[in-house]
């Protein structure tokens, strides 16, 4: 019999601290490129279209990377896949950073990308399979708050090594990717395997030797019986095929529909382009946009610590139905202001700031942590790791189709003649330089609208399909599909 190890209330606070520092790398290395492409643009003198190529590349790794690997993560586990990430992470950006072209860039982002949705659904995936259901939201969450953290800190490091004399400051801002690649690795390797993961292949005195190490010690023979009577009932059916028989089409819907309305209301417009936002209402140069970013930043990471301490006390219903009510009145307002913004003159900057921050702050108490958390609870355990991957690669394609349709929304949604104009230094590859032009961003006003309406049939879908998974052991769910019973029935 494997040797047992005295329970220790914080290891799995450590455990999953370290697993969730894949999304540092995840935000990491979706936030850096904004501030490496002017640098990149004019070294390797690229029209826009290429650089819409490098960004891209990243996104399809992405989606790819996600949709080869979860069947993977529940034949190998999920240890070695994360591990696998880890190692791509760092080659990637030692690659991305020695590019000698713009073509071996795109390869080098296609692969971190492919590292990128390996991590983005095995990580929460193995926390929630590690931690006591009591805490699960909590340690789930802290993935979302490391995004958070990561893209924060990509904009710092942008600030850091940008310098206008020297077109290869690009090199060390990607560079910078393999200090938190290199925690991911290490820290990895000391982590054990998932209790759960072990079970379902039959290892059950090692899993019993991790349980006994990570839960309370009162529950750990029950935590042993749920898992092994769940396992018994999915013998012997063939995994792939399972995962969209109709006992599950409601776990399938959920995830996918989460992953929808977290990208649907348009938070990476604001990520990505707020520095463009902060623009177009009238701060003056591009330096005062990266700060603008910075502190949407900022405000991302203190709300997303705030929801660490909600989300396993109020629950899941409850922060969704806030969180996703905040972030339709404050799309709601800020159209108005874009709307209004001549009439409002100087005010509206400071209004159009004010509920950039109070969107982001909804978002980060609501939607962010609550897709990768549900995308992970929702799966029974022999197909979660391609369960929670599907999960993960809708997110990387509507983030893509959001992305690439913003600009159009305006457009097609900006009443003629109320475009706004902003001068801005543009590369014109023509000249071999930087240029001064007078832009026409057309006016976001009826985009944000639109996408406040997005989060108003969010709100309906939420009603019917978001379960309160909170407190609720992963077996207990997996249980309540199994009866055919609705999502909003779910309860402690
Ligand atoms: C989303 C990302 C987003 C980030 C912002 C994540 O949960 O999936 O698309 O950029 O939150 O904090």
């Amino acid at each position: 019999m494997a040797k047992e190890k005295a329970y220790n209330k914080n290891l799995v606070i450590v455990i999953s601290t370290v697993a969730a520092t894949g999304g540092l790398l995840f935000g990491f290395d979706t936030g850096v490129i904004s501030g490496a492409i002017p640098f990149f643009q004019q070294d390797f003198q690229l029209s826009n279209s290429m650089i819409e190529n490098i960004t891209t590349a990243g996104l399809l790794g992405a989606v790819i990377g996600a949709f080869l690997t979860g069947r993977l993560s529940d034949i190998i586990g999920r240890k070695k896949t994360i591990l696998a990430a880890a190692v791509i992470f760092v080659i990637g950006a030692l690659w991305s950073g020695w590019s000698p072209s713009a073509h071996m860039l795109i390869f080098a982002r296609f692969f971190i990308g492919f590292a990128i949705g390996i991590s983005s659904f095995s990580v929460p995936l193995y926390i929630a399979e590690i931690s006591p259901a009591r805490m699960r939201g909590r340690l789930v969450s802290l993935f979302q708050l490391l995004i958070t953290i990561g893209i924060l800190v990509s904009y710092l490091s942008d600030l850091l090594f940008a310098n206008n004399n020297n077109v290869e400051s690009w090199r060390p801002m990607l560079y910078a990717g393999v200090v938190p690649g290199l925690i991911l690795l290490i820290g990895m390797f000391f982590l054990p395997e998932t209790p759960r993961w072990l079970m379902s292949k039959g290892r059950d005195e090692e899993g019993r030797e991790i349980l006994t190490r990570i839960e309370e010690p009162a529950l750990i023979d029950e935590a042993i019986r749920q898992i092994k009577n769940e396992i018994e009932k999915d013998k012997n059916r063939p995994a792939l095929r399972e995962v969209f028989r109709p006992w599950l089409r409601t776990a399938l819907l959920i995830a996918v529909g989460i992953m929808f309305f977290q990208q649907f209301v348009g938070i990476n417009t604001v990520i990505y382009y707020s520095p463009k936002i902060f623009m177009i209402v009238g701060f003056e140069g591009a330096r005062a946009g990266i700060w603008g970013s910075v502190s949407v930043g900022v405000v991302n990471v203190l709300f997303t610590i705030l929801s660490l301490f909600l989300i396993d006390k109020i629950g899941r219903r409850k922060l969704y139905f806030i969180g996703v009510s905040g972030i339709v009145f404050s799309l709601l307002a800020l159209g108005a202001v874009f709307a209004f913004h001549t009439v409002l003159g100087d005010m509206g900057k400071w209004m159009a700031i004010g509920f950039v921050w109070i969107y982001i702050a909804f978002f980060a108490i609501s939607l962010g942590p609550l897709g990768w958390l549900i995308i992970s609870e929702v799966f029974p355990l022999r197909v979660r790791g391609i369960g929670t991957s599907i999960g993960s690669l809708s997110n990387w394609l509507f983030n893509g189709v959001v992305a690439f349709t913003f600009f159009k929304i305006i457009k097609l949604f900006t009443v003629h003649g109320t475009g706004i104009i902003t001068h801005e230094r543009l590369y014109d590859p023509a000249v071999h330089g930087f240029v001064t032009k007078a832009v026409d961003n057309g006016n976001p006003a009826g985009a944000f609208w639109f996408y406040a309406v997005i989060g108003i049939i969010g709100l309906i879908w939420g009603y019917f399909y978001l379960p309160e998974t909170k407190g609720v052991s992963l077996e207990k769910i997996e249980e309540h599909w199994r009866q055919g019973k609705k999502p909003r029935d779910l309860k402690e």
